[in-house]
């Protein structure tokens, strides 16, 4: 649907009293439009290494309190049984971002092996960061469907404020990195992060019509949340209380769920720190998808982007539980045995 910038800007300022009226708008349109199924993606975090030095970010390279860790084939192999025993037809390959040969092919690798132990194989997300064309080319060749890559601000000086304006650290190549997605076949998934010090609901208003122009397949969005070893720590005073930035970034999910009727919109596990019902609010007001983090025990806790990431209980059969509970608490069903792919996609 198209709805102007002011109007954005005003339901985005909306009290919790204002904002229900949006938030059953953007629920209705997810129920006409993509249904009442929560898809799952196993999210496996297989590497926290990392050539880049964001501003808010604890994984970046200059923080040497980070432990360092690169999970094994095996490992990755290991957390893909269990997607497959748990019937989850998709999984989600996250890691710090690196450009090299060498994960250039160990990515495409991993991919293939992992296509290969589903029969009809996996839905496959990669969120491995900027890369070359002939990359991109190359894990899409391999199998993986999706990709999603955060632009985290459409507008430049926030996104100058967040990272170093350094070679590596570009705007335009950023963009420029979505455009070869597309370009290269995949389903395309951007984002940002909400409630960053000095962004503002029309900085808000702004990435969301970014989104709806460029015309994404697929959504995360989470709130900021502060991490001390980064740089950005130093700006906690403005910050918005937590709550509010759960709060809108429940409104920032039914907002874009309004415009973009038919995309996969995630709850994301940042919401669900912020807010321990925030994931089944987002799935109530418009979010379609959920990324159940399936990283080995021993180093799910070392891919530390912010603090206080919510620890998955150790039995995992209790961890699917939850995630029912929530997802039906949204009045949803969990989409087993599907990719859950964007529908947007499928229409293009
Ligand atoms: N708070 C919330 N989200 C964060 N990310 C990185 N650091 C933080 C943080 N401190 C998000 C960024 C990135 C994604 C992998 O995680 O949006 O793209």
């Amino acid at each position: 649907m198209q709805v102007g910038r002011p109007q954005l800007i005003e339901w985005l300022s909306y009290d919790r009293k204002q904002a229900k009226e949006l938030f059953e708008k953007a629920r209705a349109i997810k129920h006409k439009n993509i249904g009442r199924k929560t898809f799952f993606r196993g999210l496996v975090e297989f590497s926290n290494i990392c050539a880049k030095d964001c501003n808010y970010c604890g994984i970046r390279k200059s923080n040497k309190n980070s432990h360092r860790y690169k999970l094994s084939d095996e490992d990755i192999l290991e957390s893909a049984k269990y997607a497959l025993d748990n019937n989850f037809a998709s999984l989600a390959l996250q890691s710090g971002e690196l450009e090299s040969r060498a994960f250039t092919s160990r990515v495409a690798g991993l991919v293939e092996k992992l296509m290969a132990i589903r029969e009809g194989g996996f839905g496959i997300t990669l969120s491995c960061g900027e890369q070359s064309e002939e990359t991109y080319r190359l894990w899409r060749e391999k199998g993986a469907s999706r990709y999603l890559l955060r632009i985290e601000s459409s507008t430049k000086d926030l996104y100058y404020q967040l990272h170093p304006n350094d070679a590596k650290h570009n705007f335009e190549r950023r963009l420029g990195c979505i455009h070869l997605l597309r370009k290269t076949g995949w389903q395309v998934g951007t984002g940002i992060m909400i409630g960053v010090p000095g962004q503002t609901v029309e900085h808000l208003a702004d990435d969301l019509l970014f989104m709806q122009n460029i015309d994404i397949d697929m959504c995360g969005m989470g709130p900021y949340i502060e991490h001390t070893d980064t740089p950005l720590y130093t700006r906690r005073n403005e910050l918005w209380p937590m709550a509010e930035r759960s709060f809108m970034t429940i409104k920032m999910i039914a907002c874009l769920r309004i415009l973009m009727e038919d995309i996969n919109i995630a709850a994301t596990t940042a919401l669900q720190t912020s807010d321990p019902l925030g994931r089944t609010k987002a799935l109530s007001y418009g979010a379609n998808i959920i990324m159940p983090n399936i990283t080995p025990g021993a180093y799910r806790d070392e891919y530390a982007l912010y603090q206080n990431k919510p620890k998955t209980s150790d039995s995992f059969s209790d961890y699917i539980d939850s995630l029912e509970t929530e997802i039906r608490a949204a009045g949803d069903e969990p989409g087993y045995g599907v990719f859950g792919d964007s529908p947007r996609f499928g229409k293009r």
